[in-house]
Order: structure tokens, then sequence, then C-alpha cells
């Protein structure tokens, strides 16, 4: 079988992996083994630019590699990840159509990168397809596994590979039957799977009227999961997380290091709202670790609230920023993108169920109503939120880290302490919930989503 590993650099020729250069004359150029990872996927990308982009971060410093707001390492980390969707949608479009010739059943699916993908993916299709016979045709080269050997053939054209076929039925019933509705944002659709790919996958037929049930399949779903008898409220988030974790809704998935999902019991009473990941965030993958994480944690434990009992998001999931020279700077998200990430904040809700939801800041706060108003406007009142939970607005903790008056910053981190402190009240029962409080009603604001 083909090797779909591909090595940058031959050893004890070119540059080595960082550690593995010895002794005094070894002349060989040590190069961060994170170097070597990225190099590995970059060389599958379809610029022509890709080795001269390599070799200058090799020429110049490959340690800049650690940089990740460098222009240059940034790009060749786009680069990467475009290589690396590839790779996942060959693995997710290719649609076998069945033949039958001398030796018995042979499959054949017609495929266009975009990338110099295929090799890569070839031991996908030999492990998920082994007792199979099949092809794999593509404009740059093609790939034919016997059930014991893949071999490699030259490029094929889209009249090489079978046009009609009879395995459809069976993709149809197989793709109604998965179908997501976590993917109905149409917008989204088309990104994941782009319309090019639809003509050799049958089951796009089904889309239009899969999509116009989709609404109502996917509230049954997460009502299914909360309430069934055994329902499995954990299977569902997780699977939310994984979903999530490709998120592509809005522009910010494509800077960002990763999704920053919710984490928390998923039974928790209270549940936290910041407005994004920050720098800290992005790289660990995990809300609130930050400076102002550390704010939060402070005044939670000041308040006597255990965060451990807390499920705690982002209205946000993606870090937006700026990039001025190394450093990444906090860019505040806009109304598309809060909009945009309003179905994941909405599906966390729907699964935690929680009595109260505290918005920390003005971004969670739009994201929680639904509306557009102030921190001043709302701050300590309680709300009668459209999914039911009683809000709580209060300000961001970074907007404490950024107090440059020192008696100013005591000031607000002790209203900020009883602010929290009037959240756990409303849940002690203290004080009533808002479902019961006519005065409580959003409905007033403006309305943005
Ligand atoms: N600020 C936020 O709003 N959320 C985080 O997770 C970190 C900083």
């Amino acid at each position: 079988m083909a090797s779909n590993s591909l090595s940058p650099c031959r050893r004890g020729k070119g540059p080595a992996a960082e550690g593995s250069g010895k002794g005094e004359g070894d002349a060989r150029l040590k190069v961060p083994r994170a170097f070597l990872d990225l190099a590995q996927t970059v060389i599958l990308h379809s610029d022509s630019q890709r080795f001269a982009l390599l070799y200058t971060l090799l020429a110049t410093d490959p340690r800049r590699i650690e940089d990740r707001a460098d222009p240059l390492v940034r790009r060749l980390e786009l680069m990467a990840k475009a290589v690396r969707r590839d790779i996942h949608k060959m693995r997710a479009f290719v649609r076998f159509r069945e033949l039958v010739d001398e030796g018995g059943p042979r499959f054949i699916a017609w495929f266009e990168p975009e990338h110099h993908i295929v090799r890569a993916n070839a031991r996908f299709f030999v492990e998920r397809f082994a007792n199979m016979r099949w092809s794999i045709l593509t404009p740059e080269v093609s790939l034919h596994w016997d059930g014991t050997t893949l071999s490699e053939g030259p490029a094929a054209s889209r009249g090489d590979a079978p046009a009609d076929d009879p395995v459809e039925a069976v993709w149809k019933t197989y793709y109604a039957a998965i179908f997501n509705p976590a993917r109905l944002k149409t917008g989204a659709m088309l990104k994941e799977m782009p319309r090019k790919y639809w003509k050799n996958m049958p089951e796009t037929a089904l889309v239009k009227e899969l999509v116009a049930g989709a609404r109502a399949r996917e509230t049954a779903m997460v009502e299914t999961a909360r309430h069934s008898v055994g329902g499995n409220v954990q299977g569902a988030w997780e699977a939310l997380r994984d979903e999530a974790a490709a998120c592509t809704r809005c522009p910010l998935y494509a800077p960002a290091t990763q999704t920053v999902f919710g984490e928390g019991p998923l039974d928790a009473d209270m549940m936290l709202v910041g407005e994004q990941p920050g720098d800290q965030e992005d790289l660990a993958g995990r809300a609130f670790v930050g400076p102002a994480g550390q704010m939060l944690d402070r005044a939670l434990d000041a308040a006597g609230i255990d965060r451990g009992k807390l499920y705690i998001t982002n209205a946000v999931k993606h870090f937006k920023f700026e990039p001025r020279g190394k450093r990444r700077i906090h860019a505040r998200p806009d109304a598309g993108e809060i909009t945009a990430c309003r179905w994941w904040y909405a599906q966390e809700v729907a699964l935690v169920r929680p009595k109260l939801v505290v918005a920390l800041g003005a971004t969670a706060a739009r994201q929680i109503t639904g509306k557009a108003a102030t921190i001043s406007r709302l701050r300590g009142q309680k709300l009668a939120l459209p999914d039911g939970a009683t809000g709580w607005v209060t300000v961001h903790p970074s907007y404490l880290l950024r107090l440059p008056d020192a008696e100013a910053a005591a000031q607000a981190y002790r209203d900020f302490v009883a602010d929290l402190r009037g959240a756990r009240a409303l849940l002690d029962g203290a004080m009533p919930l808002a479902r019961n409080d006519p005065q409580a009603d959003v409905s007033a604001l403006t309305p943005v989503l």
C-alpha cells in the first residue's frame, strides 16, 4: 500500500527535527517538530508558493512557528487548515457507484479535490472499504484497491466513472436517517458541502425536502435527549460540541485556533455567559481560563458561588482578534457574528435548561435576550428570557481589569461581586425568579435576532 505520510526532509541530509542533531560539527539544521508537522500538511496545498513559503520560514528562523501572530505562520496554518478540510471533504463526499466485471462487483468513485490530498487519504479508504474492490478516480491520480493491494494509476476524467448509480437508493435512505438538522444553516451547509460536490452525491436530491422538516426535527431531537426515559443529555451535548468544533457559520472560525464550547454540569441551575474566548482560551480550548477567568474566579469565590456547579459558555465561540506584531488583540464580535453563534447558545440552553442565565457584559446580554440594550439598562434586573429561564446581567470581568483608577476598580469589583450575590439569591429563592414577575419582561427591548 502506498504510504500516506510524506516526509519533508530525509534523515541525515536535510533539516532534522529538533533534538535529533548530535555532536560537534554536526551541520544539520535543527527544526522544531511543529515545523515538520505543519510542513507535512502544507506541502499538500495546491498553492504553487507552498514550498517557497515553507522555505522562507526555514531560512529565517523556524522557531517563528511558535509565534501564532506571525503573518507567515498564520498563512501557513490557514493553508494547513484548508488541506485538512479537503481531506475531510474527500472522506465525506466520495460516493462509489457499483459495476460488475469479471472479478465481481467493483466500486468506482469520481472525486475532484482542491489540494493534493488523494494519496494522503489512501489509507483511510483502504481501511474503511477493505473488503470491497474499488477505484477512486481524480483529475490528478487514480487509486485502485483489489482487496489486498493498493495501486496508483494515471489521472482520470469524470467520463471514466459510471454516471448511474445502483446503490443510490441505499445512500438516500442512509442520508435521510443521519441527516442532522444542526447543519440546517444553509450558508454553513453550502460551505461544508459546496455545490460542486453535489453532482456526485445522490442524496443531495433530498436536501430540499429534509431542510423543510428540519426545524421540527431539531426541536424534537433536543426534547427527546432531555426528557425521554434514558434520554442521553450527555451524548447529545457531546454531539453538539463536536458539531460546533467544525462550525463555519461566520468567518471567525478561520483565524481562530479552535471552537471554545461551553462546559460544566449539564444539570446546572446557573449558566454563565461570557463574550467570546480570549487569547488564552483560544489556545486552551476552554472558557475563562485567562486573566478575565481569574478575575471571575475571585469574584465567584467572594460571592459564595462554586464555579464547579456552573455551566460556563460564551456568546460567541471563536476568538476574534486583530494581529498586532506578535500579539493577538481582542476585537469585539459584531451583531452578525453574535447572531451566527446564537444557534449554539440556544442548543446549550435547551440541553442544560438552567433556571438562571447570567450574562457577563453587553455581548452576552444581547445573546441571552435577543435584544439590543445597554448594561446600565439591564443590570440588576430579573429578566424573563424567551427560552423560559430567568436572565441576570452584569459587567464583564475584563472591564474590571481595564479600569485604570485603583479606587474605581475596587468599587467596580465590589459591585460585580454584589451582582453575583444577587444571582445566587435569585437561585436560593431569596428573590422570586422572573417567570412570575411581570416587571421582568424583555419584550419591550429592541429585537435584534
Ligand atoms: N472573556 C470571555 O468573555 N470569555 C472567555 O472565555 C474569556 C474571556
